[in-house]
């Protein structure tokens, strides 16, 4: 896949979650092998009035490129003005979100509201374009409603526009994140696209993104909730693609290990309190399915010190290889099942 100079063949991306993909989290993915990581989207109105928890969201490390800042907004003005100021953080690419289903954005007229209107969302896209010269991309979903599928009428003016890749996930604004991603509809994106098409919905496995790669012919594909608490899943994709069968199988030992690991980075990337408390929302998913979870789980999230939370944690994984050798806890692949069970959304 090509976007600007960035070239990479079949990227595994990390998709932009709000309040999941901070610098700690990409890091992580990064190490576990992500080829392209988003940040959290970042409202272009706030990045005009200079919000420094917005401006905060834009940072990264060399150590995360391909690195990309995903912006959206409602007006060619502020995303023009956002992106300039995106773009001075020297991001791989800009990204524009088309996509967000929820209120606070699509009430707004951004994100998915965007799909009604869709001269207006190719002059934005064009205004950003314009205002930047590293490439822009978009992200968004097949449409507002199944009544109303305009994916097919929207690419073209993407790509006239001067967009550089766009990312589709499988899935209209109505159906928010219900149902399963329409994969077909990818497929039949990626027929008619001229630029490069990433896919996205319902990758929960390292087989879900080979079937990903293969029913839709996609250049890329990108894993959002699938990575929450698993980002385990990059290594286990990558090994599938190259190698063709999968071999990392993380335990519960690596598994408390890299919400460890999560937690230093946060504490490192937010400082002691923040980094401590918006830790709290990850454990659920890290430990999912080990015994007696729920016990240790409403001490991890009531307590301060992150320093603490590193004890209790290594106390679980000494309580947890007592649980294996009773032959307590379940296989990975029992795990994963449960994973994909849809984590539960805001
Ligand atoms: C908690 C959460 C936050 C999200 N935040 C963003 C966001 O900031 N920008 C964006 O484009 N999409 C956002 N999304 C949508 C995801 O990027 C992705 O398109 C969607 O979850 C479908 O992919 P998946 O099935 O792999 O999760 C978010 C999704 C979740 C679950």
């Amino acid at each position: 896949m090509r976007i600007g100079k960035l070239h990479i063949e079949r990227p595994v991306i990390l998709a932009p979650m709000e309040d999941v993909t901070d610098r700690s989290f990409r890091k992580i993915c990064k190490r576990f092998g992500a080829d392209v990581v988003y940040t959290e989207f970042i409202s272009a109105e706030a990045l005009r009035r200079g919000v420094e928890k917005s401006v905060q969201k834009m940072l990264f490390e060399d150590y995360e490129r391909p690195a990309v800042i995903q912006i959206f907004g409602n007006s060619e003005e502020a995303m023009a003005e956002a992106a300039v100021i995106a773009a001075s953080y020297a991001p791989d690419y800009l990204d524009i979100n088309f996509g967000c289903p929820a209120k606070k954005v699509a009430g707004k007229g951004a994100g998915a509201a965007l799909l009604r209107e869709p001269e207006k969302m190719a002059r934005i896209a064009a205004s950003v374009v314009k205002a930047v010269s590293i490439p822009v991309t978009v992200k968004t979903r097949i449409g507002w409603d199944r009544e109303s599928i305009n994916i097919l009428d929207i690419i073209p003016r993407l790509e006239d526009a001067g967009i550089g890749a766009i990312a589709v996930h499988g899935r209209t604004r109505s159906e928010m994140y219900k149902g399963t991603a329409d994969w077909d509809w990818i497929a039949r994106v990626k027929e008619h696209a001229r630029i490069p098409v990433i896919a996205n919905g319902d990758i929960w496995s390292a087989r879900d993104a080979l079937a990903m790669f293969n029913h839709t012919g996609a250049d890329g594909i990108m894993i959002g909730r699938g990575s929450i608490g698993n980002p385990f899943i990059f290594k286990q994709v990558k090994e599938l693609l190259q190698g063709g069968s999968v071999v990392t199988f993380p335990g519960f030992s690596d598994r408390i290990a890299v919400a460890i690991e999560h937690l230093r980075l946060s504490v490192e990337c937010k400082g002691e309190k923040y980094g401590t408390l918006e830790m709290r929302r990850h454990y659920a998913t890290y430990l999912k399915g080990l015994p007696k979870v729920s016990r240790v789980r409403d001490r991890l999230v009531r307590e301060n010190n992150w320093q603490h939370v590193i004890e209790i944690l290594r106390d679980y994984e000494t309580d947890c290889e007592r649980y294996a050798k009773e032959g307590k806890i379940r296989e990975y692949a029992e795990y994963l099942n449960d994973h994909s069970k849809r984590l539960v959304l805001k």
